[in-house]
């Protein structure tokens, strides 16, 4: 099954709103399979966004997402990567719909309130990054008979 990396970040956090944030997932029928809150320091910062480095919001970027703990997970479900997408909105909540978690919970594109892996080899470079071998569980949820035909 697919896996994916979440991460709610700061303002989710500071907003008081992770607890329903992961109840969507957990509605939707996704699982939980790793899930910690810490703090991200500057050089997890740079390597989980590395592929921003040098542009003009990076600095800023990478303030925000070391300001305060944010919430990790590895999310596993059919599709998982754009399962998660989907549900998050558009990266600037400006254009994210009514419905989706940013259009939601958020109004500006540098608080934008989560994280979602935006490719299968992303997912696992961002796991990879976040969490080890044993902090990931494999189990078997009693709903998933009822989840999936
Ligand atoms: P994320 O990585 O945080 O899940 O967001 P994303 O894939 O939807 O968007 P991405 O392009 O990876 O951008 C990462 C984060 O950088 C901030 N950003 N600022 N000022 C700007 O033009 C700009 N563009 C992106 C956003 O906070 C975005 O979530
Ligand atoms: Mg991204």
């Amino acid at each position: 099954m697919e896996r994916t990396f979440v991460m709610l970040k700061p303002d989710a956090v500071q907003r008081g709103v992770c607890g329903e944030i992961i109840a969507r997932f957990e509605r939707r029928g996704l699982k939980i399979v790793a899930m910690k809150m810490l703090w991200i320091t500057r050089d997890l910062a740079e390597k989980h966004y590395g592929e921003h480095r040098g542009k003009k919001f990076f600095e800023g970027l990478v303030a925000y997402i070391t300001s305060a703990p944010v919430i990790a997970m590895v999310i596993e479900g059919k599709n998982a990567v754009k399962l998660v997408r989907d549900m998050m909105g558009k990266t600037n909540p400006q254009e994210s719909l009514p419905g989706t978690i940013r259009g939601d919970y958020s109004i500006d594109l540098g608080r934008n309130i989560i994280h979602g892996s935006d490719s299968l080899a992303s997912a696992e470079r961002e796991i990879g990054l976040f969490f080890t071998k044993e902090e990931i569980y494999e189990y078997k949820l009693v709903t998933e008979n009822w989840i999936y035909e």
